[in-house]
């Protein structure tokens, strides 16, 4: 296993996974491994339908690379396997990181931590779904930058409203905010939408509105409180 210096990623998750000795690792869209290079976790899996790199020639004991979409990974492919760590990171659109997150549940135990890139857009318009639309729509208005983050969002009131046994909290500061999801019911679960059609259909000023269910933490505080959950045997 290579692992090279990190990104705000890897940082997290390399300080989970050493706390909770994590041994297998999947990550869903790769791209030039940025990431994925820098994870240091014996067992890791890559899934991307285009790497940016020679995939066959990385192949190795404690590298696996799987050049598919996810959901050929997920029907095909997977087969028994559990993660203790799944990191989220492909197409940023709702439906498919839905897909990605309802599958990642199905190859994931008790004690283990579904991560989601990109849950919090920067601006109106790295929400958009569609990624030229996003970029050209911010260039019209006068904005600069590439961001975009798509509907991904909308995943945080997926999960609040139709996952009430998993707990979550998004990580808010030293980089790209990102929701960690682990295994603990939500005593006092209530549902805001209760309506996936009503949550696929939301906006970014909707987004601004329902901010609070995003369950900010700056980093700091957020790792040690994930790691304390998933070290926790009082799941359930
Ligand atoms: C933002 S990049 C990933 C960055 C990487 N996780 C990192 O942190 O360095 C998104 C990747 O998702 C991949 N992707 C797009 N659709 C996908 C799908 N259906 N399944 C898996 N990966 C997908 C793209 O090819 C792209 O390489």
């Amino acid at each position: 296993m290579t692992v090279i210096d990190g990104n705000h990623s890897s940082r997290r998750i390399n300080l989970v996974a050493a706390a909770m000795k994590a041994e297998k690792y999947l990550e869903v869209g790769v791209a030039d491994g940025e990431t994925f290079f820098s994870v240091s976790i014996p067992s890791k899996t890559g899934v991307d339908p285009k790497f940016r790199f020679d995939a066959k020639s990385r192949e190795s004991e404690g590298e696996h690379f799987c050049e598919m979409s996810s959901d050929d990974y997920f029907t095909g492919v997977a087969r028994g396997t559990k993660f203790d760590i799944v990191f989220l990171d492909g197409l940023h659109v709702f439906p498919q990181t839905f897909r990605d997150f309802c599958n990642a549940i199905m190859f994931t135990g008790d004690n283990s931590l579904i991560i989601i890139d990109d849950t919090i857009p920067s601006d109106v318009y790295s929400s958009i779904p569609e990624v030229n639309l996003a970029l050209a729509t911010r260039t019209r208005e006068g904005g600069t930058g590439a961001a975009w983050h798509g509907d991904i969002y909308k995943m945080i009131y997926a999960v609040h409203d139709f996952f009430p046994s998993l707990s979550y909290l998004t990580v808010s500061s030293r980089g790209n905010p990102q929701t960690f999801i682990w295994r603990e019911t939500r005593r006092y679960f209530s549902p805001r939408f209760n309506s996936l059609e009503q949550i696929s259909r939301m906006t970014w000023f909707d987004f601004q509105e329902n901010m609070d269910l995003a369950n900010l933490s700056p980093e700091e505080y957020a790792i040690p409180t994930v790691i304390s959950k998933l070290l926790s045997s009082d799941f359930g």
